[in-house]
Order: C-alpha cells, then sequence, then structure tokens
C-alpha cells in the first residue's frame, strides 16, 4: 500500500553528530512527545534507531518499543547497536505491524509520514493501535520551505493537512512546535469517548482517595491526565 522512499545508502546520515546536534532526539523525547517510565511505544519507520534506542532506556525495563520498519538493511543497521531487549523488531510495512488494537501508549513517525502514499490511512492505523488517551508524535519537514534538505514542496505534509487526518482518526492535536529550521514535531490525543460529565466525575472520586499525607506521584499523574482530558472535551464540546 505505501512505498518508503528513503535510500539505505544514507542510513549512517540518520546518526551523523550534525543531525543528532541539531534534533536533540532526547529533548525532542522529553519535551514533544512526553515519554514516561513503564509506557509501551511504536516507532514506526525506527531506521537505524535514533529514536528507538533512547526510548528503550525512558521507558525502562517495564516499558516496551515495537520498533517497526519494513527495510532488512535498516533493521540490521538497529541491530549491530546491540540493542536492549525492550526493543521489539517488527520488520514489516508499517500498514501490516500485526499489533493488536489498542496496544501503544505512544506511536511515533520520524520523518516517515512524507514516505508513505497513503498518509490518511498511516494516521488511522496508528490511532487503532493507540490505547484512548494515548499520544501520536510526527515529526516532518516544514511545507513553508522548498529548499534542501528535504524532499521538494509537493512532498512535504502542511499542518493543516495532517491535523485533518488527524480529525478522521479521532485525535485532538495537542502541540505544535517548529523544532529546527527544517521540520515541524506534532502532538495529537486519541479521544477517549467521555463526556465532561462522566470526566468531572473520575476527577471527584479521585480526589475522594485522596490521602491527606504522602500522596503517590502516580495519583498527581493520573489527575494532571483526567485535568487535560477534561479541557480537550471541553473545546470540542463533549
Ligand atoms: C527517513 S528514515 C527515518 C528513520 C528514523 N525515524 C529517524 O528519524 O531517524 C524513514 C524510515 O522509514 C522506513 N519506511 C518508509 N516507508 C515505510 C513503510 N511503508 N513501512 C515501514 N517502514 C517504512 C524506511 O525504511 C526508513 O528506515
Amino acid at each position: 500500500m505505501s512505498e518508503g522512499i528513503f535510500d539505505v545508502n544514507k542510513a549512517p546520515v540518520l546518526d551523523s553528530a550534525g543531525r543528532i546536534k541539531a534534533l536533540k532526539p532526547l529533548k525532542l523525547l522529553r519535551e514533544a512527545a512526553a515519554i514516561r517510565e513503564g509506557e509501551t511505544a511504536v516507532d514506526f519507520g525506527s531506521g537505524t534507531g535514533t529514536f528507538a534506542l533512547p526510548l528503550a532506556e525512558m521507558v525502562g525495563e517495564k516499558g516496551r518499543v515495537y520498533a517497526v520498519d519494513r527495510s532488512p538493511e535498516m533493521m540490521a543497521h538497529l541491530r549491530a547497536k546491540d540493542p536492549p531487549a525492550n526493543i521489539v523488531f517488527i520488520q514489516s510495512d508499517v500498514e501490516k505491524s500485526g499489533l493488536a488494537d489498542g496496544t501503544a501508549d505512544v506511536a511515533l513517525m520520524m520523518y516517515i509520514l512524507h514516505e508513505v502514499k497513503q498518509p490518511g490511512e498511516f494516521v488511522a492505523e496508528a490511532s487503532r493501535l493507540l490505547r484512548p488517551g494515548g499520544r501520536l508524535v510526527v515529526l516532518e519537514w516544514r511545507a513553508e520551505a522548498d529548499k534542501p534538505p528535504g524532499p521538494p514542496k509537493r512532498e512535504r505534509i502542511p499542518r493543516g493537512a495532517l491535523e485533518g487526518y488527524f480529525e478522521a482518526a479521532g485525535l485532538d492535536p495537542v502541540s505544535y512546535t517548529e523544532w529546527t529550521r527544517h521540520d515541524y514535531v506534532t502532538a495529537a490525543v486519541k479521544r477517549t469517548g467521555k463526556s465532561v460529565g462522566e470526566i468531572e466525575a473520575e476527577i471527584a472520586d479521585l480526589k475522594a482517595l485522596w490521602p491527606a499525607h504522602s500522596v503517590p506521584p502516580s495519583m498527581w499523574q493520573q489527575l494532571e491526565d483526567l485535568e487535560e482530558e477534561l479541557e480537550r472535551a471541553k473545546k470540542s464540546g463533549g
């Protein structure tokens, strides 16, 4: 269904010091993707592991990273780096990973969406793999630029088009950042389908359980997540 066009001979460029310095993958994973320990992640088009490797470290032993790439050469580059056991290799087209509905807390599409023929279907597939409330993070070439580095303008994905794919796939955009001079990163959250009233009731239940002292950070996180979900539900008129 989709055609990868990345030239595998250019694989070493992906890990070059210049690219890492400009792209800051660790900062991107922390700030734009908000990766947490214990999460299950899918890295679509994992390439040489520029994101999959630090991601595996961030999710830790209790977490898991599915590295999906259809190129045996790219998979070989990643395997040669002695990857940790929490990286699961899936050599397949992004549309045929075989992963079950709701598998992932977070899915990454780093510089791959412009390479597939049907980006809307790819975004829908990522949404299928996410649990309700899960995040999709996309890094892409800025469409307003038309100079190297990067593909010609006609192949780039404008922000508006991407947000259209999100909407059709049941995802709400939550952030957009012009990451370097050449690219942007945007994150979207899968709708949970809960109404404002239902989320408010969950917040009230959580607060009723709130201990007087030593509130565990997992409860802070739950509260933070519910408050954000409430904001989104209010915005979308839920
Ligand atoms: C430009 S590279 C980006 C690699 C990595 N995400 C990064 O940013 O360093 C794109 C990767 O996506 C893979 N790819 C492209 N189309 C694909 C498809 N339809 N299914 C699976 N992998 C694909 C390519 O093999 C390549 O490894």
